[in-house]
């Protein structure tokens, strides 16, 4: 079985992380996003297709460094051409039933339950859904008591929301479906696909425990926090990091870090980084190889890669790009 992992996308409300890093690389808990979802997928699924276009070179060169026992393709689409168009791209890649999957999403969706709901239908396919509180960021379901979906409506206006189940991301897919999508075109599976197999039968399978759609990085500090709950873990620090100061809740240090006498407090600290002593760092990200001199505060900040912050600066609820930005 195949899963088409959709990984393209500027991740323009992710920025300025995704100035330097694609979104489906973005760490959490020391660990890319499209990982995590690799790592949940059930042991059927022998192949994984990044459908990517934004980045790739840096894609292609993770997939050469971690070991998976599942064959990874990463296949370039020529420009972007939206969720449907994206699936289209890869069609050659797929032989039988298959997942869709957006890359930016991480919840407790059991995907082997999931393929077992599924398989009980006679259907073209199931979209999982969850259940929030405002869904105008979303594509809206309405779903019927024997889990058909009746109608979809995607991002509404407030007064408009027929519902607040929502699309939550991954798809189970029959081969059929690429027979509607139209080649070389840009296509929002949400907006015109999905609408139009309502009648061969699209079920949604409502899950419980967690899910976030980490498309900014508010709702990656969700993902974050819920990740070190369900670890039982107030921190994680990644190998041959030296720490002297003090991690407080819910702080993750990647890799060869060194940090110095200095307070971290609900945070997230790439590889690479250098902290001198004297420091507070709370609410914020630090991206791959800062360097942070001595008695600096950073609150509620992103800084990104290879950034320098000089002794004594004070930097609140600032989002400091990039020397170089590459789009
Ligand atoms: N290859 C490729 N090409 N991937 C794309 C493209 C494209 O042109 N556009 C978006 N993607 C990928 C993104 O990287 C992401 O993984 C996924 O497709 C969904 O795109 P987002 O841009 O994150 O969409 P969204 O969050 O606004 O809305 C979607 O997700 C919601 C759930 O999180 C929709 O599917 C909503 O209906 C859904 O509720
Ligand atoms: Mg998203």
């Amino acid at each position: 079985m195949q899963a088409i992992l959709l990984s393209g996308g500027f991740g323009t409300r992710m920025r300025p992380l995704t100035y330097t890093t694609p979104k489906p690389l973005l760490p959490l808990l020391n660990k890319s996003l499209v990982q995590h979802i690799i790592d949940s997928l059930p042991k059927e699924v022998k192949e994984v297709v990044l459908a990517a276009n934004y980045k790739i070179d840096m894609l292609r060169e993770y997939f050469e460094d971690v070991n998976l026992d599942r064959e990874v393709h990463i296949v370039d689409e020529p420009e972007p051409r939206g969720t449907a168009g994206a699936v289209k791209n890869v069609e050659s890649y797929v032989d039988d039933t298959f997942f869709v999957i957006n890359s930016d999403i991480i919840s407790s969706l059991d995907f082997r339950n999931y393929l077992d709901f599924y398989r009980e239908k006679d259907g073209i396919g199931a979209i999982s859904a969850w259940r929030v509180d405002d869904p105008t960021e979303f594509g809206v379901m309405d779903i019927s008591k024997d889990s058909r979906i009746k109608r979809f409506q995607e991002k509404p206006a407030p007064e408009e929301a027929f519902s607040r189940k929502v699309n939550a991301g991954h798809y189970i897919l029959e081969p059929e479906v690429f027979d509607r999508i139209p080649e070389g075109e840009k296509v929002s599976m949400e907006r015109e696909i999905f609408p139009d197999l309502v009648e061969e039968g699209l079920f949604g399978y409502e899950f419980e425990g967690y899910w976030i759609d980490c498309g900014r990085p508010s709702s990656l500090f969700e993902a974050h926090r819920t990740l070190l709950d369900e670890m039982g873990k107030k921190r994680l620090v990644g190998d041959k990091s030296s720490i002297e100061g003090e991690l407080g809740e819910y702080v993750t240090v990647g890799k060869d870090c060194r940090i110095g006498k200095s307070s971290i407090y609900n945070s997230m600290i790439y590889d690479g980084v250098e902290i001198g002593k004297g420091c507070i760092i709370e609410d914020s990200i630090l991206g791959y190889d800062v360097v942070v001199e001595d008695n600096v505060t950073i609150k509620d900040s992103i800084i990104s890669d290879n950034l320098y912050l000089e002794k004594n600066k004070e930097v609140i609820k600032e989002k400091f790009e990039p020397e170089e930005k590459e789009i």
